[in-house]
């Protein structure tokens, strides 16, 4: 069984079964035969981080790192950094104390997703890289916002861009300061007024400002949220991305991603992988205890291994398989599953 290789990869599945180990060796894999590799996680739980030894610092930047003599990009979605980015491209004045950025760009503030896409599209079409490697959050939320996102299309293309293309037009002529509340209050929808008028109740002046130059800029940068909406299409088309679903020998993970595929049966495409990781097989076979009360043990977890396979195989078209490795470091896990990736290599 040979990969081909695509422009993106994807790693979803339930969580605790490997995917941010999996996708990290899957990437130095890849980085290790002379293909430009970027690793994007998109995790909240940050685990990539530990891994790759970055800090604070790094955080929504692209860094290179070097694990086991093997560069690689790698970078921890920040949403809030890639606002920044999206408005800094539109020359929007420095967002640092706009509040309301800093609540929708919170790691469970709405914009998760969706900023992700939009980072992975513009990191795309840098044309710095072969191949975007993707780490997802536990569960089947992205795969759900993936399957959304028509919804927000149709946002993009029509209420929203109704509403703001005032005020596009107006802060074209007249620059930031005309953009004030009056103004907008005697413009926009009453339900928008409203809310303003609400805003500026509870809140305080500096609190609407931060609220209409949010949405400045979501509108200015309504492109770019529209093309990585658009990369949905390439996620979908079989020619362009690679998707592993995972999951882990551990007792109930497996019955969780034959949920998690049907759940998302429309939007994986046929010919997707599904990866076993934490298989015993190999170092089972290897063993051959003398005393009974070992053996039954061995016996019990080959049988329930070798149950889980055919399960497996009735439900998925192709079963990647990956060994346990017998170590408590996540370093040594993701390098010797580095090595594993070349069973299924070029
Ligand atoms: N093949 C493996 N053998 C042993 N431990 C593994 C293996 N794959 C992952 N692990 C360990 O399992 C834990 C969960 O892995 P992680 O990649 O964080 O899962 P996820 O991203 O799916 O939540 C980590 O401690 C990791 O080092
Ligand atoms: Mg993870």
């Amino acid at each position: 069984m040979t990969i081909q290789n695509k422009s993106f990869e994807i790693f979803c599945g339930t969580g605790g079964v490997g995917k941010t180990t999996l996708a990290t060796s899957r990437a130095l894999n890849l980085a290790s035969k002379g293909s430009r590799v970027l690793l994007v996680t998109i995790d909240p739980a940050k685990r990539l981080k530990d891994l790759l030894g970055l800090t604070g610092d790094f955080e929504g930047e692209v860094t290179t790192v070097e694990i086991n003599k093997i560069k690689l990009d790698a970078l921890l979605m920040s949403p809030e950094k890639t606002i920044q980015r999206m408005a800094l491209s539109n020359k929007t004045p420095d967002l640092a104390s706009n509040r309301i950025v800093k609540i929708l760009s919170k790691p469970y503030g709405g914009m998760n997703e969706i900023l992700s896409l939009v980072e992975v599209q513009m990191q795309f079409e840098s044309g710095k890289y072969d191949v975007i490697v993707l780490d997802t959050p536990p569960g089947a939320h992205f795969l759900d916002f993936l399957e959304g996102i028509n919804k927000i299309k149709s946002f993009f293309d029509q209420s929203f861009v109704e509403i703001f293309s005032f005020i596009g037009t107006k802060t074209a002529t007249a620059g930031k300061k005309m953009f004030g509340v009056g103004l907008i209050n005697k413009v926009i929808s009453g339900g928008m007024k409203k809310l303003l008028s609400y805003l500026q109740r509870v809140t305080d002046a500096k609190f609407i400002d931060d609220f209409i130059q949010a949405v400045q800029i979501i509108y200015q940068s309504r492109d770019a949220f529209l093309k990585g909406l658009n990369l949905q299409d390439r996620l979908k088309s079989r020619s362009e991305c690679n998707w592993f679903l995972v999951t882990s020998v551990e007792q109930g993970k497996a019955q969780e991603a034959i949920e998690m595929k049907a759940h998302a049966a429309h939007f994986i495409h046929h010919d997707h992988f599904l990866v076993l990781n934490k298989c015993l097989e190999k170092e089972m076979n290897e063993w051959n205890p003398s005393d009974s009360k070992l053996l039954a043990i061995k016996n019990s977890l080959e049988g329930r291994e070798k149950e889980l396979k055919k399960n497996l195989k009735a439900n998925f078209p192709i079963v990647l398989e990956f060994p346990e490795i017998m170590s408590r470091d996540p370093l040594e896990h993701v390098n010797d599953l580095t090595k594993s990736w070349n069973n299924y290599g070029t």
